[in-house]
């Protein structure tokens, strides 16, 4: 019997929104991901054939399933007549607000890519991965998948139809810290967008849009103090925060130990705070501690703002 050739890629968690950019800015994180095996089959199409990790339930119709998903364009793109088979081990929670769709789809598409041998451009892969992605979102947003391929903090456009997709790395100062804390509930992106107005007053506009701005500055100036005057969400967060029980006294918590700014991670549950090296684990702490006795559990993690994106393991 001869082996058929296989490669295995890794996707990190990531950062969705970054409180003040809403569906175009986020950031890769350290630790938690997701790794999926592509081999090479004697069959036709695609099939996922294990599923393990965090999460067993996913589904496996390749239409229906993020990982594969984004592979069906990618194969007909590129005129691909090879079977392939999929093996997904999930890292990152379902529902979790940590970009767990999206790794899925961006690691399929990174060891697709690799034992295809299509040598694809990374804007590319990030536009068949966001077809896997927006099976759980309602809009092509690319806050996950692209620091999910690119690594650090990427804003992005929307990619919507016409549009071409943009992806800029955004410089991050070195010392720049995210805490992730995931509280032991599932919240569907689908529903906490459904949640969300379809309007938003003029004075709210700029004002998000001044802090938007001004935490991309704050960040190629290496402005500390300025990005933790900027990093507060005034449209998306309170519409979303009575989802997470103990977000504020979490938040408070957080701020009250030094963080720079705290907020949701995507659509939550997970909530992250940016912060100096040296108070991190101290706001990690506070933060579980109100997680823990609201939620019954909750676990976190501690990674420079600055994390590696996806790559073949
Ligand atoms: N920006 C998205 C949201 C993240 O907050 O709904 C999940 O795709």
């Amino acid at each position: 019997m001869h082996r058929m050739k296989s490669v295995t890629a890794f996707a990190p968690a990531t950062i969705g929104n970054v409180a003040v950019g809403f569906d175009v800015l986020g950031h890769a994180i350290v630790g938690p991901g997701d790794r999926v095996t592509v081999t090479l089959t004697d069959s036709d199409g695609i099939e996922i054939t294990d599923v393990s990790g965090v999460v067993s339930d996913l589904p496996t119709d390749p239409y229906d399933n993020t990982a594969s998903r984004a592979l069906l364009r990618m194969i007909e793109d590129n005129e691909i007549a090879q079977g392939i088979s999929l093996s997904i081990d999930k890292g990152i929670p379902l529902g979790s607000g940590m970009g767990g769709s999206a790794a899925s789809a961006v690691a399929a598409v990174v060891a697709a890519n690799a034992v295809l041998g299509l040598d694809l451009d990374p804007l590319t892969l990030i536009g068949y991965a966001l077809d896997g992605e927006a099976l759980t979102s309602t809009a092509r947003n690319a806050d996950n998948v692209a620091p999910c391929m690119l690594g650090g903090l990427i804003l992005s456009n929307m990619g919507t139809v016409g549009a071409e997709l943009q992806c800029i790395s955004i410089p991050v100062p070195d010392k720049l810290i995210a805490v992730v804390l995931h509280p032991n509930i599932e919240i569907q992106t689908r529903a906490a967008r459904k949640i969300l107005g379809d309007t938003v007053s003029l004075r709210s506009h700029v004002q998000q849009s001044a802090a938007h701005a001004l935490l991309i500055a704050a960040c190629y100036e290496n402005n500390l103090d300025l990005i933790g005057s900027c990093l507060e969400d005034i449209v998306i967060e309170p519409q979303r925060k009575s989802l997470i029980p103990g977000f504020d006294d979490a938040k408070a918590a957080a701020l009250d130990h030094g963080a720079l700014g705290c907020s949701i991670s995507g659509s939550g549950p997970a909530v992250f705070a940016w912060c100096r090296s040296a108070d991190s684990q101290n706001i990690a702490a506070a933060m579980k501690q109100v997680f823990d006795e609201r939620n019954g559990s909750s676990e976190f993690w501690v990674s420079p703002v600055n994390a590696p994106g996806a790559c073949i393991v």
